[in-house]
């Protein structure tokens, strides 16, 4: 039998096998940015996984820079997510929420109220973004967070931790990748603080151990994770030595001793937002698993076989599969069975309804 398909525990949270869902945007939230009854029964479909990370969900509403993302500050979206979760439960299936906020990568469009986007520093990623009208619009030169901003910033993340707690999830993945705000602080790309939030790495990583304090507050630290992208330049990200970087960052992990740490491939171009493999790019598996002492969750360009191979060579205890569980819903049984993968269609990834979305069959 593959090692893929034997169970494992990421802290408390035990997985029928090692197959994840990767945390995968869909844009198709309803008003208020409310999870619907299609979200629901999309999840179900997927409950087989070893675990379901779910979409990136931002924590408040300067926290968005997407149209169609969902939230979770608002009671109704907590209400949304109850769904959601208590139908992954009657299946059988773990889920844990990833704990969003984008900093830059957003458009005052989003949040009007709040005005300009925040990051670490007041640099414009190069590129386009998303209006809230699903157009494309040149990057905002973001507002630098003050002191004050940062210390909201974790009370909005301990009240989503709170919600999600509510809203009946398994557990929480901090998504400090991809460019959004917590990566935003972590490389010195983007952030060019001369506060005690920048500089040094020991400065740079504050505001991730601080996020992680008050989550960990709500839901203990074996039903918290983390998610990181070490050498990923989607969102216009850089960093001068990301060894050193990434390195210090899992040493302060380790001493906590979270549920899992989610790694990304960056041969994976654009976070999966294009199908060109990055070729000669340095493998985050065998530059940083080992050096985390807890559970190593892979992502980026997996299928069956390299991903069997990366659990039984010890680089992996799980891996996270992202474009093939949209289009394969019953991954697990497909890999046990040796059956073909439904090709996906980019076309249908954001936005639209059931097409692209729960209408792709199982076996
Ligand atoms: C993603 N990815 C992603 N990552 C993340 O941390 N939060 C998210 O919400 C999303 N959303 C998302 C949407 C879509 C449509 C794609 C294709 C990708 C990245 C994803 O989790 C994964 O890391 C990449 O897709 C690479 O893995 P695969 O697709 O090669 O298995």
């Amino acid at each position: 039998m593959m090692k893929l398909l034997t169970p494992t525990k990421f802290g408390a949270i035990d997985l029928n096998n090692r197959v994840v869902m990767a945390p995968l945007t869909r844009m198709r939230a309803a008003q208020g940015d409310v999870p619907g009854q299609l979200a629901a029964q999309y999840y179900a479909q997927r409950a087989s996984a070893g675990l379901i990370i779910t979409e990136a969900t931002q924590i408040s509403p300067l926290g968005k820079g997407y149209p169609g993302t969902p939230g979770i500050y608002s009671e109704e979206q907590i209400k949304g997510w109850q769904t959601v979760t208590s139908e992954i439960h009657a299946k059988g299936g773990k889920v844990v929420m990833q704990l969003w906020h984008v900093g830059r990568i957003s458009h005052t469009s989003h949040h009007p109220e709040q005005g300009l986007p925040v990051a670490p520093s007041a640099i414009a990623p190069s590129g386009q973004v998303f209006t809230a009208q699903w157009g494309q619009a040149a990057y905002e030169t973001p507002r630098a967070m003050t002191q004050e901003d940062i210390l909201a910033l974790i009370h909005d993340y301990q009240c989503a931790a709170e919600n999600a707690l509510r809203a009946g999830f398994d557990g929480v993945e901090v998504h400090a990748a991809n460019g959004y705000l917590l990566d935003q602080f972590l490389q010195n790309g983007t952030n060019h603080r001369t506060d005690e939030y920048g500089g040094s790495i020991e400065n740079r990583c504050r505001v991730l151990m601080q996020v992680l304090e008050a989550v960990i507050g709500v839901w203990g630290s074996d039903r918290v994770g983390v998610r990181l992208s070490p050498y990923g330049s989607f969102n216009d990200m850089s960093d001068s030595d990301p060894v050193i970087l990434f390195n210090g960052v899992i040493d302060r992990l380790n001493p906590l001793h979270l549920a899992y740490l989610h790694l990304i491939e960056p041969r994976s171009t654009m976070a999966g937002g294009s199908d060109q493999v990055v070729q000669d790019m340095p493998s985050t598996a065998t530059l940083f698993s080992e050096r985390f002492e807890g559970k190593v969750l892979m992502a980026g360009g997996y299928n069956k076989d390299n991903a069997e191979e990366a659990v039984t060579s010890g680089h992996a205890d799980a891996v996270a599969f992202g474009r093939l569980y949209i289009s394969n819903p019953d991954l697990v049984a497909r890999f046990a069975a040796g059956a073909p993968l439904t090709p996906y269609d980019r076309a249908t990834f954001y936005g639209g309804t059931e097409k692209g979305y729960t209408d792709y069959p199982t076996l």
